[in-house]
């Protein structure tokens, strides 16, 4: 079990205390980066980990932070999710793992050696699994890109908006994509996590997590300058109480 499964098909009926709500994952980049440290400390033991976009103005028009803020993170003491949106992933995989990420997330469109990529990440997360691997699709790639690498996965990150911004909204179809992946991980027989990011907000956090996903990310719902506390109260809420789409006793 690498984080908070729903008990095997054909276990009574689950209640609400049988039920791990989604791993919430929050995106630091809009909060206020100039009291970040104080900021952090609304996700000590109320959020998985910290997500950090690291972008790199080439694989999206964005140009964000590095290894080193992930570093600064991972210092506090709270985990970090890193999401490499860069192209090459390859020649930054180990100064993120020195950097302390928990998890390190590649983009299936950002390499053309994708199996190359996982493998050299298993690799350097070690028998022990120094920290979770990720790959993600954006919502213009096919599901089956994803396919050749499960069983060099521990994450499948399924975005639901186009790299590059907090703040936008979800594409339609990407409970279907989740979908999609489920089946293909459980053709494979892969053990894998399912997660989205991108566009989920308060207001939704409960639909998309009835998509059965293991991991929600959510950035800007969270830290809106206002009151990322009560944001976090309120998104914990919402996924812990959403109902689960349950087909034939399965996720
Ligand atoms: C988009 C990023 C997302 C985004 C999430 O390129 O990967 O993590 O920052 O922010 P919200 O939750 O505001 O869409
Ligand atoms: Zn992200």
């Amino acid at each position: 079990m690498l984080y908070g499964r729903w008990p095997a098909c054909g276990d009574p009926v689950r209640t609400e205390a049988d039920v791990t709500a989604p791993a919430l994952s929050v995106g630091v980049l809009t909060a206020d980066l100039t009291r970040l440290g104080a900021e952090l400390e609304h996700l000590r033991g109320r959020a998985a980990w910290a997500h950090v976009d690291v972008m790199d103005g080439a694989f999206c028009p964005q140009l964000t932070v590095g290894p080193a803020f992930v570093a600064a993170v991972a210092a506090t003491g709270i985990a970090v999710d890193a999401h490499l949106m860069v192209e090459e992933p390859r020649r930054m995989l180990a100064d993120f793992a020195a950097a302390g990420a928990a998890v390190i997330t590649v983009h299936a469109e950002a390499t053309r050696h994708l199996h190359r990529t996982m493998t050299e990440m298993t690799a350097l997360a070690g028998p022990e699994r120094s920290f979770l691997r990720g790959v993600a699709i954006n919502p213009g790639t096919p599901v089956c890109a994803v396919e050749p690498v499960l069983g060099l996965a521990d994450l499948v990150l399924v975005l639901a908006v186009s790299p590059g911004w907090s703040g936008q909204a979800p594409a339609p179809g990407t409970g279907q994509r989740v979908r999609d992946v489920r089946d293909l991980a459980r053709r494979a027989g892969a053990d894998v996590l399912v997660g989205v990011d991108g566009g989920v907000t308060i207001a939704n956090a409960a639909q998309i997590a009835s998509w059965g996903i293991d991991v929600i990310v959510s950035g800007s719902a969270i830290f809106d300058r206002a009151d990322p506390a009560g944001n976090l109260d309120l998104m914990t809420r919402e996924l812990l109480l959403s109902p689960v789409e349950v087909s034939d006793g399965k996720r």
